[in-house]
């Protein structure tokens, strides 16, 4: 026994580095506070795109310990200069980040304190905070207050959540598959392709519907190809539409097509992970009309809330539906009944049980800041992309239609030489150049250029320096011949 006794006194001794002094604790948070200090004060100067490779061997584990000054060092330099900086006003390619600082004071707590956000048992106040967002989210969407709702890691999860939603309602398996049909838009983001195989789903019919010049789901035609698949003895029973799509922000005629789904009863799914929160601006309010007559809907707050990567939702009406394939329980789970409640918890709505308590770092910016410089960003955005859009018409780039939010897409009409080729040799030296970041995309099989304005740090002084960035790097290829 003492033998046992002493080899635990051992070990307690160096385990216990896992618990450092509150002076340890003060160094640590002193040091990575300068950093982020640092980081956020010289942001506008640091470059949004750097293709240098990681030296990998600099970040392998082998055991050994390092002081934390050498450890944020090789952070900054291996990890936050190089690819994209998802924090930087200049990202404008794809869906641009948020991180604002404030969630991550959220992090920081919850990290500290290790709320269990899976089970009401184990954390009533996380997950009691997590169904204040959720009740907000359907406040703002027109859902009522008896739908169910998760936080999850992003978009993708939350729609593979809402598209299990729509398959256990239809009773969607085994032989009913492969006659099964769902009507979506080519434009529909391919995480609900991605979601569609992981759920079974990847024999069903799937039917893409027509989309005009703003790359909105033709209605009539969604109509037709239902009418046509019900005459044939095919089974429908999901349409999906996209507010805000990622290639050029368009927003899908939601009232129609929900109207459609209703008259036809199938399920009907919005994904709105990147364009939802549009629905706050006085501009763009009207273009949601509909939006609450879906039966799931998705929309991510670390696109159009400005939160850090890690945080989408889902809201799915029927309840029971969203159950079916994620309530469990368990022997080892018996205790989590204890608490005598009405409220599910949000591990049944979930592919996940231990959950981050990722609510709090919406809530927390939400409590000390208030909505209003949420919505005012939003309004920002879209106004500077109507800037941007004409700053470009100005210096002789042209651009695709006006956009229903704020992603949109330019090129420049070079005199000489293959249009394809040139557009993407100009964005080649904008990569180079790395201080803004732009992607591209296939519009009508045309290479063009895509923007897409979302980050909280993008400001009208970003759009001039980045058209500046452009002008120049369009006239280096006409300098080489263009
Ligand atoms: C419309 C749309 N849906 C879904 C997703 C996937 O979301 P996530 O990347 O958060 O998984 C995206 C991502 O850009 C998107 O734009």
């Amino acid at each position: 026994m003492n033998k046992l006794v002493k080899k635990i006194k051992e070990l307690e001794k160096i385990s216990g580095k896992l618990e450092p002094s509150e002076s340890k604790r003060n160094k640590y948070f002193q040091q990575i506070q300068d950093y982020a200090n640092g980081f956020i004060n010289n942001i506008e100067t640091l470059k949004a795109y750097s293709d240098k490779k990681v030296k990998r061997d600099l970040l392998s584990i082998n055991g050994n310990k390092k002081p934390i000054k050498e450890i944020i060092k090789l952070y900054g330099k291996e990890i936050v200069d190089k690819g994209i900086n998802a924090a930087s006003g200049f990202h404008i390619g794809y869906i641009p980040g948020g991180g604002i600082y404030t969630s991550a004071i959220a992090d920081f707590l919850a990290a500290v304190t290790n709320e269990y956000a899976g089970l009401y048992f184990a954390s009533p106040g996380s997950v009691i905070i997590e169904n204040e967002i959720l009740n907000w989210l359907k406040s703002i969407f027109g859902f009522p207050k008896d739908s169910a709702g998760s936080l999850t890691s992003g978009g993708s999860i939350a729609n593979l959540i809402a598209l299990t939603a729509a398959r256990d309602h239809h009773k969607i398996k085994s032989g009913k598959i492969t006659e099964s049909v769902i009507y979506l838009s080519p434009q529909t983001h391919h995480c609900i392709h991605k979601a569609l195989k992981i759920i079974g789903l990847g024999d069903v019919i799937i039917r893409y519907i027509l989309i005009d010049q703003y790359s909105r789901m033709d209605v009539s035609d969604l109509n037709s190809q239902i009418k046509k698949d019900k005459d044939d003895g095919l089974h429908p029973f999901l349409v999906i539409a996209t507010a805000g799509t990622t290639d050029t922000g368009a927003v899908d005629p939601l009232m129609e097509i929900g109207n459609i789904a209703h008259k036809n009863k199938l399920w009907y799914h919005v994904d709105a992970a990147y364009g939802g929160f549009f629905i706050l601006t006085r501009q763009k309010k009207a273009s949601f009309r509909g939006i609450e007559m879906a039966d799931s809907l998705v929309i991510d707050p670390h696109k159009g809330l400005f939160i850090p990567y890690g945080t989408g939702a889902v809201l799915v009406k029927n309840k029971e539906a969203v159950f079916q394939s994620h309530q469990y329980t368990a022997n080892y789970m018996q205790d989590s009944t204890r608490n005598n409640t009405d409220i599910y918890n949000p591990a049944d709505v979930s592919p996940e049980l231990t959950r981050h308590f990722r609510a709090l770092r919406i809530w927390l910016p939400l409590q000390i800041h208030g909505i209003e410089p949420f919505v005012a960003c939003l309004e920002e955005k879209l106004l500077l992309t109507l800037y941007f859009r004409n700053r470009l018409l100005e210096i002789g780039f042209e651009t695709g239609p006006e956009p229903d939010l704020s992603v949109s897409y330019f090129w420049y009409p070079f005199k000489n030489g293959d249009q394809n080729e040139l557009n993407r040799k100009l964005l080649e030296l904008v990569y180079k150049d790395g201080n803004v970041f732009f992607s591209s995309t296939i519009i009508d099989k045309k290479f063009v250029i895509r923007m897409a304005i979302l980050s909280f740090r993008t400001k009208l002084k970003t759009i001039d320096q980045a058209v500046r960035i452009l002008n120049n790097a369009r006239l280096k290829v006409e300098k080489s011949g263009a």
